[in-house]
């Protein structure tokens, strides 16, 4: 595919998503959601990639929401589909990707942008940034697995207080409630996620993909996550990588995982 509305590079097996309409505050319209699920599905099987990093174009905006022009005549079906689809291909897509996601929110992070953040696995964000989901005030709830993942990440209390005042919170109070992992300058956003997923990049790339799979169970009530658990960790002992990693510890060596 070639990409219109995303930067795409693989970089140290890294590969970096970049949300890029920043005049229209990198908001979601559905050229960007059909191609971020494209990146996010092709990435699952690409080898050259271990992690992926996700951020928006700009110093202003991560992704200040759905765009808003697009589903203004959208009628109950219509709106359906939107939310079914997102969840499908793109949100959903991301939280069960098998390599692991950092959002690194650059600005507002409004909406579906703030829903997009929520469904990578770790959020970073610049002290600039602005988070919120502001739905109630167009007459909307947050319809891109925002209800579910905000109550998850910092209760249903200040879930609910966030998704019924609509109010943007600072960076600086999103790190406080656990909304993101950290918080640092503007410049330092891609150094603080690279360093993190530098770290990634030397652990088990199979063990990796079932953390995802087993935190993501516990959270849904259609799966009993410690069953799960107690699968993935069983599979674990299947894989080459498992047994370089307890040779490797044994003998005192840095392990040199192959990913199978
Ligand atoms: N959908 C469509 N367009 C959007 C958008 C969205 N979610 N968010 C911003 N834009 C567009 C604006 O319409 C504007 O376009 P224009 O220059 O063609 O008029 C451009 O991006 C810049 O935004 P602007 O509102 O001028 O910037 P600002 O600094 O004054 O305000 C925000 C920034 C984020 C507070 C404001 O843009 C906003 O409230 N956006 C909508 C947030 C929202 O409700 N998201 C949830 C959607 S479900």
């Amino acid at each position: 595919m070639t990409y219109q509305q995303l930067l795409i590079e693989v970089k140290n097996n890294i590969l970096y998503i970049t949300i890029n309409r920043p005049q229209k505050l990198n908001a979601l319209n559905k050229e960007v959601l059909t191609e971020l699920a494209h990146a996010i599905a092709s990435a699952q099987t690409d080898k050259q990639v271990q992690a992926i990093l996700l951020t928006g174009s700009g110093e202003k905006a991560f992704v200040a929401g759905a765009d808003i022009s697009e589903f203004q005549n959208y009628n109950l079906e219509e709106g359906k589909q939107l939310a079914k689809d997102g969840h499908n291909h793109v949100f959903n897509a991301i939280e069960n990707s098998n390599k692991p996601v950092i959002a690194a929110i650059n600005g507002f992070a409004l909406g579906g942008g703030l829903e997009l953040a929520m469904a990578c696995h770790i959020r970073i964000a610049s002290d600039n940034a602005k988070l919120g989901l502001p739905e109630v005030t167009l007459g909307l709830i947050p319809g891109y697995g925002g209800t579910q993942r905000l109550a998850q990440l910092v209760g249903k209390g200040l879930a609910f207080e966030m998704i019924f005042t609509a109010d943007m919170i600072s960076a600086e109070k999103a790190h406080q409630i656990g909304l993101v992992n950290h918080v640092v300058s503007q410049g330092e956003l891609l150094a603080k996620a690279e360093e993190i997923l530098e770290k990634i990049k030397q652990r088990a790339p199979l063990a990796l993909a079932s953390a995802i799979k087993t935190v993501n169970a516990g959270v849904n009530a259609q799966i009993d996550g410690y069953q799960t658990e107690i699968d993935e960790f069983g599979n674990c002992f299947n894989t080459k990588d498992f047994k370089e990693g307890v040779n490797a510890f044994l003998e005192k060596r840095k392990a040199k995982f192959v990913g199978e």
